[in-house]
């Protein structure tokens, strides 16, 4: 990696005016961690009474208590002083206002528009976007009713009952998310699947009891040339046709999502079946885009404008509210004190909600491929940590895999959990039960278990080590009372705008994944040489080589 020039001036418009490890609030930051690191939060709640509820924040019917994080009233001071010393607050206008804040990729950043109340105006190029999103919206609307009336007719008359969502990344994570997290709101007479893999067999196992003659794929790709994509449109193509036995049976079976009306319209679906969007909409951001068709098919649309409004309520929280009251930023900045201060490299997200058991795979797109980057807009490699490494799984089950390692294992992992008040589906004394465990892990990992009280209990003094629990392990809690289309809403609102403060930060494009295309362009390459018989032309380094060789010799067999 080069080393960065400290000399070096950022070069873009919308950098940070100087090194972020140069700013007073970075240093003085660097000097408060080395005065407080060895601070327990012990010592910090038992000199605050009140520290549980004073730090602690609602917003659009979220709570989120932060007192049990490794920050002191002064820490919290310093990185609001780095949040206003970065810029962050001129760089939310300039995302809202819809300046070109993609650097690298020269556009507009404004999934904030997908929700934006009918009537407002936001322009970008000079022309007010606001109407085009409502127009999709009620295209996609005027077609959830036809599906969710049974009047949506198959080629043979049948009515469609089955959607498949075919899409990758941005195209299904969300949509896979959503649906299974507002499923209690769902027609349950729809059965939805969603494939992304290009691993045949999820394609296989996805269709494998569904009549052809009742089912609509939803090709959603803002691209339309995404080879995974693609692939599995094209095997669905021929189930479908191979069973309908006419291509005029697409028009009935096939609609798709996408940026690319000539590429849609090329693969064979009238462009009258297609629901559109925008360059300016970033595929992980896009889940409330026409991206979120199968999941306006499964709650109806109205469920769905529950949705976008709590996503546009937290973008107004966000908006608004001033930097100390403002709950991404708050979360943003705490993460960052972490990963840049205590050198934690992932962020463990611990949804205590079955129907959230996605939220953490959709957190990892989002947050991974925004901020898993290592230059400035300026294009300096940075001397500091970006993104964390997401990870996690619905409590209780992570309880009995992986918290162990958070509990007495060697490193700093910062999580969140998330509960509700109220359960969907109560069932005797269950949602007690399972909230008892929200509560006993955040107070277990902040407080821990010293050797004196382990002591006091008994225990011999050869097994005392082992069941000493530091404690000191940082946690936020986010509660609301119940699962609602409008608490996803801001819930996913909620961590988009933390990874914006984190990237405003932190200097780097949040909005682009170069990263993804290396990859991408070295198995374009492979694919024809895999069915190649003769050696020669292998040219890559001696173990792909190997691994290609290898591969095609079993796979002769
Ligand atoms: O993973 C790279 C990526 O470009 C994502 O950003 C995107 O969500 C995904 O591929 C799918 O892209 P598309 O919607 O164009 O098929």
């Amino acid at each position: 990696m080069t080393q960065p020039d400290p000399s070096a001036q950022p070069s873009n418009q919308f950098s940070t005016p100087a090194r972020l490890t140069s700013l007073p609030a970075w240093k003085a930051l660097e000097a408060h961690h080395a005065e407080t690191e060895g601070t327990h939060l012990r010592d910090l709640f038992a000199a605050d009474a009140g520290r549980g509820e004073r730090l602690s924040l609602e917003a659009v019917g979220l709570y989120l208590d932060y007192s049990k994080n490794r920050v002191t009233d002064e820490t919290l001071k310093l990185l609001f002083d780095l949040a206003r010393e970065t810029g962050v607050e001129a760089k939310r206008t300039a995302m809202f206002a819809g300046e070109k804040i993609n650097v690298t990729e020269d556009r507009a950043v404004l999934h904030t528009v997908l929700r934006a109340p009918k009537g407002s105006t936001v322009l970008v190029d000079g022309r007010n976007v606001v109407p085009d999103v409502h127009e999709v919206l009620e295209r996609m609307a005027a077609f959830a009713e036809q599906i969710r009336a049974r009047t949506w007719l198959g080629h043979t008359g049948k009515p469609i009952v089955n959607i498949v969502n075919i899409g990758i990344g941005g195209s299904d994570l969300g949509p896979v998310m959503a649906y299974r997290a507002l499923e209690f709101y769902a027609d349950r007479g729809l059965t939805l699947r969603f494939v992304s893999n290009v691993d045949g067999t999820e394609f296989v196992e996805a269709v494998r009891d569904l009549d052809p003659a009742e089912t609509l794929f939803i090709v959603s790709s803002k691209t339309f040339t995404t080879q995974e994509t693609m692939a599995n449109a094209n095997s669905a193509r021929q189930w479908s046709l191979a069973a309908l036995k006419d291509d005029a049976a697409v028009a009935r079976h096939f609609v798709a999502v996408s940026t690319n009306a000539a590429a849609v319209q090329k693969f064979g679906i009238d462009t009258a079946n297609m629901f559109g969007f925008w360059d300016w909409v970033g595929g992980r951001y896009s889940m409330d885009s026409a991206i979120g068709l199968s999941l306006m098919l499964a709650v109806g649309p109205e469920r769905y404008s529950e949705l976008l409004a709590g996503f546009h309520e937290m973008d107004e929280h966000f908006r608004t509210a001033p930097l100390e009251q403002n709950m991404p930023v708050l979360m943003a900045l705490i993460g960052l004190w972490y990963d840049d201060f205590f050198n934690a490299q992932t962020l463990a997200v611990l949804p205590y909600d079955h129907y959230l058991s996605q939220f953490s795979a959709y957190l990892q797109q989002l947050d991974m491929e925004s901020n898993g980057k290592h230059v400035t807009l300026g294009g300096e490699t940075v001397d500091y940590q970006t993104g964390p490494v997401i990870w996690g799984q619905p409590g209780t089950n992570g309880q009995h895999a992986f918290y162990q390692l958070i509990h007495q294992g060697t490193k700093l992992i910062p999580c969140d959990f998330i509960g509700f008040s109220r359960t969907l589906n109560p069932l005797g004394e269950h949602h007690d039960l399972l909230m008892a465990n929200v509560f006993a892990q955040t107070e277990a990992l902040a407080f821990g278990k010293t050797l004196e009280q382990v002591q006091a209990e008994g225990v011999s003094a050869d097994l005392a080590p082992h069941r000493v629990f530091d404690g000191n392990r940082p946690t936020n809690t986010l509660m609301a009372e119940t699962l609602t289309p409008r608490i996803l809403g801001a819930m996913i609102a909620l961590y988009e705008h933390k990874v914006f403060v984190q990237g405003a930060v932190w200097d780097i494009n949040s909005f682009d994944q170069w990263g993804v295309e290396l990859g991408k362009v070295l198995a374009a390459k492979i694919v024809p040489e895999l069915g190649a018989s003769s050696e020669p032309e292998l040219k890559h380094d001696s173990s792909t080589n190997a691994l290609i060789r290898r591969y095609r010799s079993q796979r002769a067999q």
